[in-house]
């Protein structure tokens, strides 16, 4: 598959979206990013790399890291964490409160808000430096030591991250958080507020893909049973409220974040990150999604 031919028809195609959506603005260190940007990266399982536009620059890639924090925990806690957090798709906004009072503090996934707070707390309550050895993990996966949390982006968020609040309240409530809520809220807006490039998230994704090597970076090892899950749970609910047309379009496992950026894998063959920080009204890169979508489509490859 000639990919460098296909990111080339996929850039001219989707020029027109630059200007089209709106960044996140709620968190205020995102509302002063450029938001006219695009970049994609695919990476393959043999180690070729494909890419175009602004692929270097470096992002907040805020929910796309809920996958780094899914396969820590369930390396830590194996199939126990779905105890705490469902695996159903929500098909309501990443940050809705409803359906937690409904299921009594019991998050419908780990991909919205109060899955991965949970998440958060439970990896509070397992690692000896939550901070430090989650770094240390995301570091690993993106082979690179310069990855870092944006300690900014973070603080701002806590300024404003009244609704965050108001779940991790509720968890508290319902007794699915174990540590202080106001500590579990801050390392959960730390994890938000990693920063990588389109390159490294590329980078990031390939164990996802790749089902020729073990899952092992640091101390979070993963059986090829729990990887190929977690696609499942990336399939059905990376991209919350907007999963089933994100599927019905790409075809393929993913997670996107607010600050625009999208990783996604074909299993067996390649990752792919997307950056653009203009969001469609569930929350997701408009570019980056039309991206995808021309991507399966051009070369007739996806899941289905
Ligand atoms: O908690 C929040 O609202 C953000 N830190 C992350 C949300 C997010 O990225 C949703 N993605 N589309």
């Amino acid at each position: 598959m000639n990919y460098e031919e296909v990111l080339r028809a996929i850039a001219g195609e989707i020029e027109p979206l630059r200007n089209v959506g709106r960044q996140a603005d709620y968190i205020p260190a995102l509302a002063k990013v450029n938001p006219d940007r695009f970049g994609i990266c695919i990476t393959t399982v043999d180690g070729e790399i494909f890419e175009r536009g602004d692929v270097d620059e470096r992002f907040s890639i805020q929910s796309v890291t809920k996958v780094f924090s899914l396969s820590m925990a369930l390396s830590l806690m194996g199939e126990k964490l779905w105890e705490r957090v469902g695996k159903e798709p929500s098909g309501a906004a990443f940050n809705s409160l409803i359906q937690l009072e409904l299921d009594r503090g019991i998050p419908r996934n780990p991909f919205i808000n109060a899955g991965a707070i949970v998440l958060a707390d439970v990896l509070m309550s397992a690692l000896a430096e939550p901070e430090a050895d989650y770094l240390a993990f995301v570091r690993e996966i993106a082979g690179d030591d310069t990855v870092g949390y944006d300690r900014d982006v973070a603080a701002s968020e806590r300024e404003k991250g009244y609704i965050n609040a108001a779940i991790a309240n509720m968890l508290k409530y319902y007794g699915n958080l174990e540590n202080d809520i106001e500590e579990v809220l801050r390392f959960y807006f730390l994890q938000c507020s990693v920063e990588m490039s389109c390159r490294q998230l590329s980078r990031a994704f390939l164990p996802f893909a790749d089902r020729k090597s073990d899952f092992a970076f640091g101390n979070v090892r993963l059986t090829s049973s729990q990887v190929k899950r977690i696609n499942a749970v990336m399939q059905t609910c990376g991209f919350y409220n907007d999963a089933g047309e994100y599927s019905y379009l790409v075809g393929l496992p993913g997670k996107s974040g607010v600050g625009g950026g999208i990783g996604a894998v074909y299993p067996g063959r390649y990752s792919v990150a997307t950056w653009s920080p203009r969001l469609n009204e569930k929350g997701n890169s408009v570019m980056g999604m039309k991206a995808l979508e021309l991507l399966t489509t051009y070369t007739s490859e996806s899941i289905f």
